[in-house]
């Protein structure tokens, strides 16, 4: 039972109902800050739908290329074969079943096709939760799909907090807190004194989780009213955490460090402290974590939260590095031996490297790009670190972000990028989209008579490489895309 929500429910209601009824698509994202709601309402709207694909974004993967997109596609990978081929190869290789460079707006086409194609059968609702976490990639297919919907009866719901996931040029619904009486009502049959009620009422300030956990505390909120509400659920879900024993607190720092709920990971890695299953027990009783199979749930984003920024650094270190240790795929090593870095480590970026490499050919452009600037971060050499930079620009140009782009070029270059060619063109591509032809070539000429002004040998001005940009730039447009 949601209070206080009719006119949200009936918005998305009357989005289904419009999908069922005469095939109208929509979609439309739910806004707002932790535990107002998103989840809770998202659920409530895909009740009554039979056919609904789910993806939540977790910040653990929202540096792997297409996490999401194989969460949400996993349960109809059957339907891919029926897709035009060229559709069908860029999600075979989003989902890593191929390999191959796609290009940029292949996946996001086939996500359409394939969403309309179930269609055929009745309403379809994609719902994405928590997707200021969803992997780029994933969210840029997403929202080219989202942004063609017509007459498919697709129903495109998207839940986020206010930073992250911003910009997607969808119609937004911002889920705002509960007026006072909703609140009541949901405090209303919770046996708690005057006084306590009024306290939590006052202190939750309409935030649903906010009421549910200060009511379950006993009406003891942490004494910390300058932060905002979404904070003081946090430091609420802190202290609770700080009262179980040592063991169950180093298990929630283990799964939150691990983050994607993969119990096998989790489980090698509390190996190493000696730790395990039974010392989940009490949070499972407490329920801040719920265990079923091989995967793990925290209740709340915040509680995985509390229990990560609750830990001293140097168990946070020591819980990335026990699971970088018992990593089960590349990627996930790579990720939690940067988050156990301390210092630049060539080594870590090197694997940072080969991850973005992996990103790349799954057509992840922007993820490959994340990737290669936390390399370029934690690369100790000057060179290396600005190449890194330089592959990062180009792959930003890729994924579309030109002013990124350009600027992650400029600070490759401060930094003595080698690659002048290459940044080149990237400053070439930015130049084109904003002035044309004629700006991406006046561009090139005037690099092309610096670079020679202090490379008179012929031999250094082909190694710059800038005369076939210069003619490709003559003969075809430079393209921002692939
Ligand atoms: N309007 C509401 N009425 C009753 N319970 C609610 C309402 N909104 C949220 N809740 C409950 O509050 C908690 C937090 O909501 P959730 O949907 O997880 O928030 P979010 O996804 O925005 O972080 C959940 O236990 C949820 O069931
Ligand atoms: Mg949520």
């Amino acid at each position: 039972m949601l209070y206080g929500r009719n006119d949200e429910q009936a918005r998305l209601t009357s989005l289904i109902d419009g999908a069922r009824e005469q095939r109208r698509s929509g979609a439309l994202v739910l806004r707002g800050e932790a535990g107002i709601g998103k989840s809770a309402l998202l659920a409530a709207a895909a009740a009554g739908v039979p056919r609904v694909l789910r993806v939540t974004g977790v910040a653990a993967e929202s540096g792997i290329a297409f996490a999401g997109l194989n969460q949400l596609l996993w349960p109809v990978r059957d339907r891919l074969d029926a897709l035009p081929p060229a559709q069908s190869a860029a999600l075979r290789s989003a989902l890593g079943e191929t390999s191959g460079e796609q290009g940029r707006f292949a996946t996001g086409l086939a996500v359409l096709t394939l969403l309309a194609d179930l269609a055929e059968d009745g309403p379809v609702l994609c719902a994405a939760d928590d997707a200021h976490w969803i992997d780029t990639a994933t969210a840029e297919a997403l929202l080219f799909a989202a942004r063609r919907l017509a007459a498919e009866g697709v129903v495109m719901l998207f839940a986020a907090r206010d930073e992250g996931f911003t910009g997607t040029g969808l119609p937004e619904l911002r889920l705002d807190r509960l007026a006072r009486c909703d609140a009541e009502l949901f405090l209303a049959g919770r046996e708690l004194a005057p006084t306590v009620r009024e306290r939590v009422l006052r202190e939750a300030a309409g935030n649903p989780l906010a009421l549910q956990e200060f009511a379950a505390a006993g009406g003891r909120p942490p004494e910390t009213s300058p932060l905002p509400v979404a904070d003081r659920v946090l430091v609420s879900f802190q202290d609770q955490i700080a009262g179980l024993p040592e063991n169950a607190q180093l298990m929630l720092l283990i799964a939150a460090a691990e983050g994607r709920g993969h119990m096998p990971s989790l489980l090698a890695a509390a190996d190493t402290f000696g730790v395990g299953l039974a010392d989940l027990e009490e949070a499972e009783r407490a329920r801040l974590v719920a265990v079923a199979g091989r995967s793990l749930t925290f209740r709340h984003p915040l509680i995985s939260a509390a229990a990560y920024q609750g830990a001293t650094a140097a168990r946070r270190i020591a819980a990335h590095q026990a699971l970088a240790d018992s990593a089960d795929s590349p990627d996930c090593r790579a990720r939690h031996r940067a988050s156990a870095a301390l210092a630049p480590d060539e080594d870590v970026a090197a694997d940072l490297q080969e991850a973005a490499e992996r990103a790349r050919v799954r057509a992840g452009h922007a993820t490959a790009a994340a990737l290669y600037r936390q390399a370029a971060d934690l690369t100790p050499a000057r060179e290396a670190r600005a190449a890194r930079l330089g592959a990062a620009a180009s792959l930003t140009l890729q994924a579309g972000r030109l002013d990124e782009a350009g600027d992650l070029a400029v600070h490759a270059e401060k930094l003595g990028a080698a690659d002048l060619a290459g940044l080149a063109r990237v400053h070439a591509a930015v130049a084109y989209e904003r002035g044309g032809p004629p700006a991406a070539a006046r561009l090139l000429l005037d690099r092309l008579l610096f670079y020679t002004s202090y490379a008179a040998d012929e031999e250094r001005r082909d190694d710059l490489g800038a005369s076939p940009i210069l003619t490709k730039t003559h003969t075809a447009p430079l393209s921002t895309t692939t």
